[in-house]
């Protein structure tokens, strides 16, 4: 009996341990790396883990240009008042912006443009065959009025996009075409 519980301890431990694996951000997702998994209509699918006051995130999502993701906590109009963050391959090396939604529609501003900065402290990212695989590590809460703080648990409208060519100054096809969707309720 008291083996067979130990054995229970061990196998629970294990589990564990694997649950609150931090996310490897190498431009690879493997199977049950990350704590949350959701699976778009679109075929997009996004993976977040919550470790303490950061924020591990991944997705995969189909594009034959720049992908990007964004959040914001309350709509007024639209886009506006979201964070939003962009990658695209500029010369074969992926880039991250980190950009905020001012207006409701149209072109995000970067960071660096409006006072900010980018505010991922680590990022991978894959464009083969059309399809992302993205990955990225940023604080909860930056202290940036250019982004939109995360709480966990608290719900957010998310935002998914992706445009046609690696520029990311060229939009998205409009959100009735598919190159844009809205998530409602989101929870990190
Ligand atoms: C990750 C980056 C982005 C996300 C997540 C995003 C998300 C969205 C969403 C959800 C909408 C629909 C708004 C609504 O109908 O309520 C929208 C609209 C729009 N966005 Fe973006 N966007 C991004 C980047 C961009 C960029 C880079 C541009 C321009 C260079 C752009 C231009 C536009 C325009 C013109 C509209 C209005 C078009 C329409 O009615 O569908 N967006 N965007």
């Amino acid at each position: 009996m008291i083996r067979k519980l130990l054995a229970t301890t061990f196998a629970l431990a294990l589990v564990g341990a694997f649950a609150f694996a931090q996310p490897v951000i190498d431009g690879a997702i493997g199977d049950g790396e990350y704590a949350n998994t959701l699976e778009h209509d679109s075929g997009a699918v996004l993976y977040w883990t919550v470790d303490g006051d950061t924020l591990h995130m991944g997705y995969t999502m189909a594009a034959s240009g720049w992908s990007g993701v964004g959040w914001l906590t309350e709509q007024t109009n639209r886009k506006a008042g979201g964070d939003i963050l962009m990658f695209a391959m500029v010369d074969g090396e992926a880039v991250a912006y980190d950009a905020y939604q001012a207006g409701a529609r149209g072109e995000p501003d970067l960071d660096e443009n409006e006072g900010g900065s980018n505010s991922l402290s680590a990022f991978a990212a894959m464009h083969e065959g059309d399809v992302w695989t993205v990955e990225f590590t940023r604080p909860l809460a930056t202290g940036q009025e250019t982004d939109v703080d995360i709480v966990p648990g608290e719900e957010v409208l998310f935002m998914l996009a992706h445009g046609n060519t690696m520029d990311i100054g060229r939009a998205h096809d409009r959100s009735t075409q598919g190159g844009a969707f809205y998530i409602e309720g989101f929870v990190f």
